[in-house]
């Protein structure tokens, strides 16, 4: 294998690597990138690297290319409780706050690991909240661990950790939480592994808050050692993001050494004991749409079969005039903004209602079933949003986003079967449009992405 690259073309592979994934070498680190994309040339079978350069910059790279990429670019180091004086901050203040603001009412918690790498540090947050609230199984929490890199993923789903990720943790971390193996490995104890999720998210490419990928309406977003590898313009967009998938008054953590110039203009900077800690003021920015109870058509939820019902509007459906039809455009339009405003502001049993009353007022409409699943989900209820999406699908059965979200929920639960009829209705709607298309309802995720979100975690 050749590995010479000329500069010239290292430094145009900088360029490329930083706008698709959001790594930014800098010129200190150009050895680094000349080593990573070494080897990832041998994984894609390629002798030549200067050859393989030009193939990555020049295709439409899917996601899947996307992911060997980054395994090979990504630097993953971590360990848990990394960054002592911020976990103290979340021990000491952040967590104790928020769950007694919550204690006695809706009791759910969401805390995304935005760039989790193995898995530690979302682990660590969920220690915490073991350790935090005696009766932790009450309360629907939500610990989301993201990443780009689909290795590291694997490794955090698994759950095993070597002697390494403890170098800087204490005592009582290991003791009380984990169980010896007999390699001399350490298991994550079940109580605490089923507290996180993990999932593939492209800080840089990805669109978020959405319901989709469980990025909004959160109260913590968790963001070390990750900005640091960004450029100062991405990470802003970032930062951004995080703004829109924060709830008004919700926390981000960022590391040491992370940007954070972008965030003092739209975060108040909190400092507790020598960690500084951006939270949300939403008065700073934008003031937040709120719910107006005129809004509300005046009827009482009538008790029916739904299922049935639907059948008989359906069979009665009549010719809609194309003014009508603009009409409920509009209203549609009005009511998916309040639900989703709700959902991102965690006012999840005021989604509910409105969604309710939503179908309540038009049977026949799938967007409100759609809706309505999306926030059953947010609440835990699976079963009742398998139901939804189902009457979504048998009102609409080209409604693309009813079919992923029905394939990764079999899939979850180990159906693989129905998961794969599911993704595989979807990506025949999804040959209907354009890649660049963005697909109705998604929140701006083009068909093309979708298309490749499938491919990868379609079961074969
Ligand atoms: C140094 S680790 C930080 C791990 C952990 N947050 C900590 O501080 O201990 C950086 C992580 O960011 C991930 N990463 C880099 N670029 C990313 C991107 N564009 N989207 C999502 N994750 C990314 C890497 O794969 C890696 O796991």
């Amino acid at each position: 294998m050749s590995n010479n690259i000329s500069n010239e073309l290292l430094l145009q592979l900088n360029g490329f690597i930083a706008s698709r994934m959001g790594l930014h070498f800098p010129e200190s680190r150009l050895n680094d990138l000349n080593r990573g994309i070494s080897s990832a040339a041998q994984e894609f079978g390629y002798t030549d690297i200067e050859s393989f350069i030009r193939w990555l910059m020049s295709s439409k790279l899917a996601k899947k290319d996307i992911e060997i990429l980054s395994s090979h670019l990504t630097i993953g180091e971590t360990y848990f409780f990394r960054d002592k004086k911020s976990f103290e901050t979340l021990e000491g203040h952040i967590l104790p706050e928020l769950i007694s603001s919550r204690q006695d009412g809706e009791r759910h918690l969401r805390i995304w690991s935005a760039g989790c790498s193995t898995g530690e540090e979302p682990y660590s947050i969920a220690i915490l909240l073991k350790k935090l609230i005696m009766d932790v199984k009450d309360w629907n929490i939500t610990i989301l661990g993201t990443d780009i890199n689909p290795n590291f993923l694997r490794k955090a789903s698994e759950g095993i950790y070597t002697e390494w990720s403890f170098r800087n943790t204490p005592s009582w971390v290991k003791e009380g939480y984990f169980k010896n193996m007999k390699d001399g490995n350490y298991k994550i104890i079940p109580d605490v592994k089923k507290m996180a999720v993990f999932e593939y998210l492209n800080l840089a490419e990805d669109v978020y808050p959405s319901l989709l990928n469980n990025t909004n309406g959160i109260d913590i977003i968790f963001c070390h050692n990750v900005l640091m590898y960004f450029s100062h313009e991405l990470s802003n967009r970032v930062v951004h993001g995080f703004y829109n998938s924060l709830l008004d008054k919700g926390w981000l953590s960022v590391g040491s050494t992370d940007f954070v110039k972008p965030l003092s203009s739209q975060f108040t900077i909190v400092n507790y004991n020598e960690a500084a800690i951006f939270r949300k003021d939403a008065k700073k920015t934008h003031e937040v749409k709120e719910f107006q109870p005129k809004d509300i058509p005046s009827f009482a939820l009538p008790s029916v079969d739904i299922d049935k019902s639907l059948q008989l509007n359906k069979r009665q459906e009549k010719k809609i005039e194309e003014p009508e039809r603009e009409r409920q455009r509009a209203d549609l339009r009005r009511d998916a903004m309040l639900i989703r405003d709700y959902a991102n502001q965690g006012r999840l049993n005021d989604a509910i209602k409105w969604c309710e009353r939503a179908i309540a007022s038009d049977r026949l409409n799938p967007h409100y079933h759609y809706l309505f699943a999306t926030i059953l989900i947010e609440q835990g209820r699976i079963e009742d949003a398998v139901k939804s999406l189902k009457r979504t699908i048998y009102l609409d059965n080209n409604y693309v986003l009813a079919y992923f979200i029905l394939g990764n929920l079999m899939f979850r639960s180990g159906e693989l079967k129905t998961s794969r009829k599911y993704f595989s209705n979807a990506i025949e709607l999804l040959s209907n449009y354009k890649d660049g298309d963005i697909i109705p309802e998604s929140e701006g995720i083009t068909a093309g992405r979708l298309s490749e979100i499938i491919e990868t975690i379609m079961p074969q």
